[in-house]
């Protein structure tokens, strides 16, 4: 059985990315990103404060993620509820890169995540899949671009949307979900030693899949 791990900052790509090799090679996508963001739903809704480590500890508990896959989508549940469509917003994703920081809460996912990668070939991107997840992963990309690039992108799509966007709050606030997620005592986002970097900035999507599909082929 093969580990693909995808590691990297917020807007590099990576989901778009990792779906498509996924396919490519029949593998199985797990999306982590989405399970701290059913975690911080959970906490938005108890309106519990992102500062307030004991709250948080507290909720832990009683909180239940799990996955499941519809038409090979990969859908995220809250305590049985599935939640996929609720977790998208900046609100969730900004609670999330908060509360990713506490330790109960990255213990409450990391065994269903290790147990995902024994059942089948997969690919699982977050932030720390090659340094802590999977340290034994067959195969680790830390991908990543420009935070300016990755505003662009950002404010493309939201045009393309027909939403309102201020790029330099984007970029702004791109900054600022870098720094929690990097600077963060447990786990932080940071290329594992024997991760393969791929800096997308100049690299159209097609590019970064064929280099990161050439990069398994070297090794399986
Ligand atoms: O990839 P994303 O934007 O959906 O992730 C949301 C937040 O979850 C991210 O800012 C940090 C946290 N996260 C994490 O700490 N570890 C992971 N493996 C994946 C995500």
């Amino acid at each position: 059985m093969y580990s693909i791990a995808i590691d990297g900052p917020a807007g590099a790509g990576k989901s778009t990315i990792a779906k498509t090799i996924a396919k490519k090679l029949e593998f199985i996508y797990v999306d982590t990103g989405a399970m701290y963001r059913a975690m911080a739903l959970y906490f938005i809704r108890h309106e519990i404060d992102p500062k307030n480590e004991e709250a948080i500890n507290k909720a832990c508990p009683d909180i239940h993620v799990s996955i499941n896959y519809e038409d090979g989508v990969q859908q995220v549940l809250l305590n049985g509820e599935n939640v996929n469509g609720l977790i998208r917003t900046e609100e969730v994703g900004n609670m999330a890169s908060k509360t990713s920081a506490y330790k109960t809460v990255r213990a409450t996912l990391l065994d269903l995540q290790r147990d995902l990668a024994k059942t089948a070939n997969i690919l699982m991107d977050g932030r720390d899949i090659g340094t802590n997840v999977l340290p034994d992963a067959d195969l680790k990309i830390y991908l990543t671009a420009s935070s300016k690039v990755r505003a662009e992108r950002r404010y493309k799509e939201l045009v393309e949307k027909g939403v309102k966007a201020d790029f330099n709050k984007i970029e702004e606030d791109i900054i600022i979900r870098d720094r929690q997620d990097m600077e963060r005592e447990i786990a932080p986002l940071k290329q594992a030693d024997d991760a393969v970097l791929v800096d997308s900035s100049d690299m159209t999507i097609e590019e970064v899949v064929d280099a990161i599909v050439a990069e398994f082929e070297k090794v399986k």
